[in-house]
């Protein structure tokens, strides 16, 4: 197991009505003006913004608010929301929705404090000082509510990339299980492949002896996997939104991550496709997962064997142990069908003529010297051969 330090602070409330404790809360930790930000509008259908404003009236904190966060957030709301919290004095921002408004909310509140461009953050400056942020959940998937990372694209260029830094930590996190039943069922099913992608990129790893976070990664992929199909089948389950809920913040908040080197690649390859055809972030990595790991497996063929047998229940064949590791790629390929994701380039709206389009702006754009690193490194002629991979 490598060194690390792990600092995850965040205070989760969690369960029926969590959202009425919003105002307590944000004065807990320090916030008297608040920006309420959140999407497109399903916060306000469901009644949950005017619930959350009720609880900051009783709580007698001020706010200030700013909807239309699309999904795969954009910089122009995020210069927008920078503006309105000077202007209006604000000193802590709410996020009410999924990843795309949490994202945009963390990078509102960093740029908030800091004199250059918010986007220096998103081009590879760790970001150390931010406006405290609280989040109301709405969709279990990126797992923003407990990570140190916010997803922004730059319209000019569209190009997708993360920033990071301890500081915008949520301070306290709302999970209402409940919240998340008004969601169409596709991004329900993108939210558990989300989910089951951040498990699959901390699994990839080169570092030796990880067998506590393997056996927890292991042990989360399968409460999706029992979870996932049951959520899929009644929306209304609350216990199997609970589970899945709480597996998503643990996928990402790094608990299981620790010591251990990690992949992203697939993430990485996947945000292009998101950036362009402007999907869901977790349909997009359904198309991705299956690709990405069919390329790469050769590499550390007993990692997959061992992940296809403990997590997919594959027979161990230890003669041919790649059959074994492609047997649990394509168990998760079948998986990720009977949920309703897209497996391929064309169910994804994607073009085969955008190919070099997409390798340019993953291996060069925006600063990049021609290649990824992960579990392995992709260089662009690899990249280009994966996405290759993806069309049916
Ligand atoms: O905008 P509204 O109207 O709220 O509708 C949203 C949106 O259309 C809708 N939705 C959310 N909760 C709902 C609901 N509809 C009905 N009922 C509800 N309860 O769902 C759609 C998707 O929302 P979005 O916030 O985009 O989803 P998600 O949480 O999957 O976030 C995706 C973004 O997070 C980034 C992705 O790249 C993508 O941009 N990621 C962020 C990470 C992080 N910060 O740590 C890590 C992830 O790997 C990921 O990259
Ligand atoms: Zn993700």
């Amino acid at each position: 197991m490598d060194n690390f330090s792990f600092y995850s602070p965040t205070f989760f409330e969690f369960g029926k009505d969590a959202e009425n404790k919003a105002g307590e809360l944000v004065k807990r930790f320090g916030g008297s003006k608040v920006l309420i930000h959140y999407g497109g509008g399903s916060v306000v259908r469901s009644g949950l913004l005017d619930r959350v404003k009720k609880s900051l009236e009783e709580a007698g904190v001020k706010y200030t608010e700013l909807g239309g966060v699309k999904p795969n957030p954009r910089s122009g709301l995020v210069y927008e929301g920078i503006e309105l919290c000077k202007k209006e004095n604000v000193d802590f921002v709410l996020a009410v929705g999924g990843g795309s408004t949490i994202d945009s909310s963390k990078a509102i509140a960093a740029g908030v404090l800091y004199d250059g461009d918010f986007w220096d953050f998103y081009s590879g400056k760790r970001i150390e000082k931010a406006l405290p942020v609280g989040t109301i959940l709405t969709i279990a998937a990126a797992g923003s509510e407990g990570s140190p990372d916010s997803v922004i694209t730059k319209e000019e260029g569209m190009f997708k990339r993360g920033a990071s830094g301890d500081a915008i930590r949520p301070k306290f996190s709302i999970l209402n299980p409940s919240l998340t039943q008004t969601l169409p069922a596709y991004q329900t099913a993108a939210g558990i492949t989300d989910i089951m992608a951040h498990l699959h990129e901390r699994y990839l790893t080169n570092t030796k002896e990880v067998e506590v976070t393997d056996r927890l990664i292991e042990g989360l992929l399968l409460t999706m996997i029992h979870e996932g199909p049951r959520v899929i089948a009644d929306p209304d389950n609350y216990e199997a939104r609970a589970n899945i809920m709480w597996a998503g913040m643990m996928a990402h908040n790094n608990a299981v991550g620790v010591g251990r080197s990690q992949d992203w690649n697939s993430h990485n390859i996947e945000h292009e496709l998101s950036a362009l055809y402007d999907c869901a972030h977790g349909a997009g990595l359904a198309v991705t997962m299956p690709a990405v790991f069919k390329y790469v497996y050769k590499h550390d063929v007993m990692r997959f064997a061992k992940l296809a047998v403990r997590v997919w229940g594959c027979q161990m064949d230890f003669d041919h142990p790649e059959v074994t590791a492609l047997a649990g790629i394509a168990c998760l390929e079948n998986f990720l069908k009977s949920i309703g994701m897209p497996l391929s380039f064309e169910e994804l709206g994607a073009k085969e003529e955008d190919i070099p389009k997409l390798v340019e702006a993953l291996c060069y754009g925006d600063g990049r010297t021609g290649s990824i690193s992960g579990f392995v490194t992709l260089d662009a002629e690899d990249c280009a051969k994966i996405y290759r991979m993806m069309i049916k």
